[in-house]
């Protein structure tokens, strides 16, 4: 007889909103629990451990996942493309294989979307997709929290941030807008996979020639016509940041581009986002900035990164809870 597949999470599409939301909720009361109330007596992953199989660099997503199972008290055990035979002497179906035999669950970053397929498909225990060229679903759970957060705290007048929330991530992102304003990379389209089903609309402007994937648009489309979101793509910079809540850019270079990067610096000129781009564009005065980091200068100036409309480190740290949540949710819980 066959064993059960275990749940992965490896991209937000494969998710209802509700699901999300749900993730994101989790995830507001483990940093309440653990940031304000200090409370938590009960430690799920004790004894267990979890495996970090990354080929690419990391800060956040690292940190944020060894921090998350310790605090649910698991082991988490970095496994960097320097340190195992991966990629050198044993190919990634040998070691997922060799790994997930004595682990209880694996955050995998990998090159080409199809490695952390193959692990899923492979994979004697649950696969977290921690990054891979086509999607980022941790990355992008962790902003829908962010936004939640803000809203939540702004139409509430709530001046404590971890005051304990009120209302459901379902109330505050409908009829929301999203500029995007750079490369149709990862980042983008786990976006366009998880904003319009909740509502959100997207606005994305990226140089002629940067496209997202056809299944991807696909996906976006379908969502928004559910939900009542739009989803429109331009190549005008001012156009996508029309009447947008949020502006959101991402390195012009992702990891594994470095050889194009002088092309593309070239290619993404006039996409830097500055207060003057979200003033001529008629983005709503009171917008608000996201992005992943790692940032470089290029895709958004100091003026824009280091202002009060700037999101960025709190969307940073709730990457730890969001993993949280997902550990979990997969480890604990048994499922999504
Ligand atoms: N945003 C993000 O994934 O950052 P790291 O590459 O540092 O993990
Ligand atoms: N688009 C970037 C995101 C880094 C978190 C990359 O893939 O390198």
């Amino acid at each position: 007889t066959q064993r059960p597949k275990p749940p992965h999470f490896i991209t937000t599409a494969d998710y209802t909103a509700e699901q999300l939301l749900d993730l994101v909720d989790r995830a507001i009361e483990f940093k309440v629990e653990s940031k304000y109330l200090k409370n938590r007596t009960e430690r799920p992953l004790t004894g267990k451990t979890m495996a970090l199989l990354f080929s690419k660099r990391s800060t956040r997503t690292r940190v944020a996942t060894e921090t998350a199972t310790a605090y649910l008290g698991g082991h988490a055990m970095f496994l960097g493309g320097q340190d195992i035979q991966l990629g050198v002497n044993e190919s990634l179906l040998d070691t997922s294989r060799v790994v997930s035999s004595m682990v209880d669950g694996i955050m995998a970053r990998v090159g080409g979307h199809e490695e952390i397929e193959m692990l899923a498909q492979e994979s004697a225990v649950p696969i977290i997709n921690a990054l891979s060229d086509k999607y980022h679903p941790t990355q992008i759970l962790a902003d829908l929290m962010t936004i939640h957060e803000f809203y939540h705290h702004r139409n509430n007048n709530v001046t404590d941030r971890y005051t304990a929330h009120t209302q459901h991530p379902s109330q505050t992102l409908k009829g929301l807008k999203v500029a995007w304003v750079g490369d149709a990379n990862n980042i983008l389209q786990e976006i366009l996979v998880a904003f319009p089903k909740c509502g959100i609309s997207v606005a994305a402007a990226a140089p002629a020639g940067y496209k997202c994937d056809d299944d991807v648009v696909a996906i976006a489309q379908a969502d928004a016509a559910k939900s009542g979101a739009t989803v429109t793509f331009t190549t005008n910079p001012e156009e996508a940041v029309k009447d947008a809540d949020i502006i959101v850019t991402d390195t012009w270079v992702s990891m594994g581009q470095e050889e194009e990067k002088a092309k593309r610096l070239q290619e993404f000129a006039g996409y830097q986002v500055t207060m003057d781009l979200a003033k001529r564009g008629g983005a709503k005065p009171d917008w608000v900035f996201m992005h992943c980091l790692p940032r470089k200068p290029e895709e958004v100036d100091d003026e824009v990164f280091y202002s009060d409309r700037s999101l960025v480190f709190p969307e940073a740290e709730n990457r730890k809870w969001t993993i949280m949540a997902i550990i979990d949710a997969l480890l604990v819980r048994g499922g999504i």
